[in-house]
């Protein structure tokens, strides 16, 4: 049974995603949609308990309240995952930060994840690979 519900994104990305929309010929936004999001759980549970190495990497304005404290608490919440940090000052506003992880999918997705949805991270990425054997 199919549902309805309702996106709100900035005209911006929807722009982008119109044109990703035309590129890849799907008739539709909803169809665009359901095989953007198939194609995120299948990623997820392809990866769920796999050792692997990762970067994670954030773009935020350091001027949000309390969002750099946040980031640091965290990476001390998931100290056994994090090999290392690196901070870059982008310009007057923005930060950078990169952050080397390694650990079993599921941690460090998860930690990637509470990264990536907290208010003022402008932009987050989470790459990981495997080598195919435990990394330890
Ligand atoms: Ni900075």
């Amino acid at each position: 049974m199919l549902k309805r519900f309702t996106i709100s994104m900035e005209e911006e990305l929807l722009h982008d995603f119109d044109d990703l929309i035309t590129q890849h010929h799907y008739k539709n936004r909803s169809e665009a949609v359901r095989d953007l999001i198939r194609g995120r759980v299948v990623a997820e549970e392809w990866a769920a308990d796999k050792n692997v190495m990762g970067v994670i990497s954030l773009v935020y304005d350091h001027h949000q309240n309390q969002l750099q404290e946040k980031i640091t608490e965290l990476q001390h919440d998931f100290h056994h995952q994090i090999v290392s940090t690196t901070h870059v000052h982008m310009d007057h506003d923005n930060c950078l930060e990169v952050i080397i992880v390694r650990g079993l999918a599921d941690e460090v997705q998860r930690l990637a994840n509470s990264m990536i949805a907290l208010r003022g991270v402008r932009n987050g990425n989470l790459a990981m690979s495997s080598t195919g054997k435990h990394l330890h």
